[in-house]
């Protein structure tokens, strides 16, 4: 086996905490990224891996993040963003819904802003989406932060089409670079997801309903099989999967349109004022 860097956000709790495990007793060099300083610190502790804080709620601790990442880490072979969830609704400092932004654009920032280490590591980047991204998204790249009429439902729908598009977009761009990208939705897993949220979310995550969903390993395990695994051939660039296997899209998931404008309306929304 060949042993990976593989660098995992939203890895102090959840789907990510369980990855990092499964992908530290399998051999690899896991870099845990959290956005609590105790929790994040607490699992990397535990797996003895080195680990790196920033809130996505603030771009600015996202730069810091990149530039430490790249100080730290001549090889980044697997950048995982799974940071995520459904919040309340709130504007950030800059000025976007925090949904958006813990999902969509500070990822994005992420990646671009370590792209150069990417590529010269040929590299995979793995979006944690979700299958809410085929039942609520419906982005306009005019008005990402849903500024007109919001819902907890459209926020976290267009953040995890946004997810796909971003990934489609980095594998047409970067695919002849040596780059590989990959989206997939975790399974319904039973965490702490939502738990900034409000609404139906954070009612069948956060009562007994959510008995009904699978464990934390089970989501993890998704994750695990695609940082693991080997781009082209364990799964396809540029793909969306769910359970190991290709997902269902949404119908504008394949819009070369779409994904190109969201990619430039992204880097517009993020450039330094
Ligand atoms: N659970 C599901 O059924 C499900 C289904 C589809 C997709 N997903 C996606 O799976 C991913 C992981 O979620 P999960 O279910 O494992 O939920 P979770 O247990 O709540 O974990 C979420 C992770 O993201 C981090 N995070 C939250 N807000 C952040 C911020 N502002 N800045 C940086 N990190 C932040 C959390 O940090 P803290 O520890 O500080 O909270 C935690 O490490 C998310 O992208 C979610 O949308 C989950």
């Amino acid at each position: 086996m060949t042993t990976k860097t593989i660098v995992i956000t939203g890895a102090s709790d959840g789907i990510g905490a369980g990855a990092a495990r499964q992908l530290t007793d399998i051999g690899h060099n896991v870099v845990v990224v959290g956005r609590s300083p105790e929790k994040t610190q607490e699992v990397a502790t535990d797996l003895g891996v080195p680990f790196h804080v920033a809130d996505f709620a603030h771009l600015d601790q996202v730069r810091t993040l990149a530039q430490e990442l790249l100080d730290a880490y001549p090889r980044i072979d697997v950048l995982a963003n799974n940071a995520g969830g459904t919040f309340t609704q709130k504007f950030t400092e800059d000025h976007h819904d925090l949904t958006m932004q813990v999902n969509h654009l500070a990822p994005f920032l992420l990646t671009t802003l370590v792209m150069d280490r990417l590529i010269e590591s040929n590299a995979s980047v793995i979006q944690t989406s979700s299958i809410a991204h085929r039942a609520w998204g419906n982005i306009d790249v005019d008005d990402l932060s849903n500024k007109r009429k919001w819902s907890a439902q459209k926020s976290y729908g267009d953040a995890k089409l946004a997810n796909v598009l971003f990934t489609k977009e980095l594998d047409r761009r970067y695919r002849d670079q040596g780059l590989s990208a990959v989206s997939f939705h975790p399974g319904a897993i039973a965490t702490n997801f939502a738990s900034e949220g409000s609404g139906p979310f954070r009612f069948a995550y956060h009562s007994l309903f959510s008995k009904l969903f699978e464990g934390v390993d089970a989501g993890a395990s998704r994750l695990t099989w695609l940082a693991d695994g080997e781009p082209g051939v364990t799964w396809e660039r540029g793909g969306y999967y769910a359970k190991n296997a290709p997902g269902k899209l949404h119908d504008r998931a394949d819009d070369p349109e779409l994904a190109s404008a969201l990619w430039d309306r992204s880097e517009q929304l993020l450039a330094p004022a």
